[in-house]
């Protein structure tokens, strides 16, 4: 399309994209937002929403078309999105949501990620607001979970890499041309994982942020705590030490220069089978004639949920402690997936170029 063709369509003066990442897959869809802008005329800014304070958001331009770019974590918007969004001044601009998701490779057909409910429950939110949704895309970038499934290889991620940035050139142009976009509203399957979501955001993020530790590899150089967008790491006896503010964003295990960050899964199983095994047999058997009396599914859910977390978080406060014996160093490393070669690549987004 010849630039004066698309100065003649241009709808908008200024972008606004508000945008999260933790491995660069959204900063790089972002930045390729932007470079369509520019070619447009049309200015834009990127604000990544860790570095601002987002307990007293600015109200955006009026004028201004709203971008919000992020990963989706357990088929929602990460908890730092969710709760931006939700904090986000009222207003009435037109607005496009974004997000990347867990893509694969399979010759070259790429896999999709899922969205689950990060579109419907943040346009809600942002329509009660006031703004009007103009469109939405999923970008199906190189999965960054390597706490759940083997690193991708560079090759993987190149072609994902390559392929997202002229789909999201396209529908850059497009949409700021004035057109709208809702073809991922297809995937009507996703309104189906809204109790997984929900499980997701009180649960399981909890548990996650619990399965990573630093090997005798760390070498205390505290990049993983300045780094982290929530600071969800401290320290503790001269280990890092994952708090449950911990979103598992992966850019602590990505960027540790010494690769010394591992997800715990030999301490995670353990955990599991002794929690079901031997402590709810136990609660059971003396307190079963309380809890039976709990009519409520949910309750009783909500209790077990909370006892698991407790548990979880003495447990890995003694794994912690632990570490500092050599012997259980090495079990514990030798039971973690992200140690082996085949697994444990670890993954940081392409530079958007
Ligand atoms: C904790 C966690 C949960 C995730 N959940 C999902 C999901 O529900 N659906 C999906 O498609 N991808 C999921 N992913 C993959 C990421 O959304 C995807 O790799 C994303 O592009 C990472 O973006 P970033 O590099 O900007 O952080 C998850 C990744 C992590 C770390
Ligand atoms: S970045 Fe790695 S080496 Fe540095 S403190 Fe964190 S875990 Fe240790
Ligand atoms: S501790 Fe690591 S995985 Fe957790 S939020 Fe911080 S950088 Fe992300």
């Amino acid at each position: 399309m010849g630039i004066n063709k698309m100065l003649a369509d241009k709808l908008y003066q200024k972008i606004q994209i508000y945008c999260f990442s933790g491995t660069g897959n959204s900063r790089n869809v972002a930045v390729w937002l932007t470079q369509v802008a520019k070619d447009m005329n049309i200015e834009s800014h990127i604000i990544n929403i860790a570095q601002i304070d987002r307990l007293s958001i600015e109200p955006p331009d009026p004028e201004s078309l709203l971008v919000f770019v992020s990963p989706v974590h357990g088929f929602n918007y990460p908890p730092i999105m969710l709760h931006f969004i939700l904090r986000f001044p009222k207003g009435k601009n037109k607005v496009v949501l974004m997000n990347t998701r867990a893509g694969m490779l399979i010759g070259k057909f790429i896999t999709p990620g899922i969205n689950g409910i990060a579109f419907y429950l943040s346009a809600l939110i942002l329509i009660i607001k006031g703004f009007s949704i103009k469109a939405i895309l999923p970008v199906d970038m190189p999965s960054n979970w390597i706490s759940l499934h083997p690193g991708l290889n560079h090759q993987t991620v190149k072609y994902l890499h390559e392929k997202n940035k002229l789909k999201v050139e396209v529908f850059a142009r497009k949409i700021l041309s004035g057109k709208s976009h809702f073809k991922a509203l297809i995937e009507v399957y996703d309104i189906l994982l809204v109790p997984i979501a929900f499980g997701y955001y009180f649960i399981g993020r909890f548990l996650f942020s619990k399965t990573f530790y630093a090997s005798k590899a760390c070498n205390n150089c505290d990049i993983c705590m300045k780094a982290c967008p929530v600071k969800a790491i401290i320290k503790v006896n001269q280990r890092p030490f994952w708090t449950f503010n911990c979103e598992s964003c992966m850019k602590c295990m990505g960027n540790c220069p010494e690769k010394a960050i591992e997800t715990g899964h030999g301490f995670i199983i353990a955990y599991s089978l002794f929690f079901s095994l031997i402590f709810l047999v136990g609660f059971y058997n003396y307190f079963g004639l309380y809890f039976y009396r709990i009519e409520n599914s949910l309750l009783k859910m909500l209790v077990e949920s909370l006892l698991f977390l407790s548990l979880l978080s003495l447990w890995y406060r003694i794994i912690h402690w632990s570490m500092r014996f050599k012997i259980m160093e090495r079990i514990i490393v030798f039971t973690s997936f992200t140690n082996y070669k085949c697994w444990g690549r670890r993954y940081k987004a392409l530079k958007p170029d």
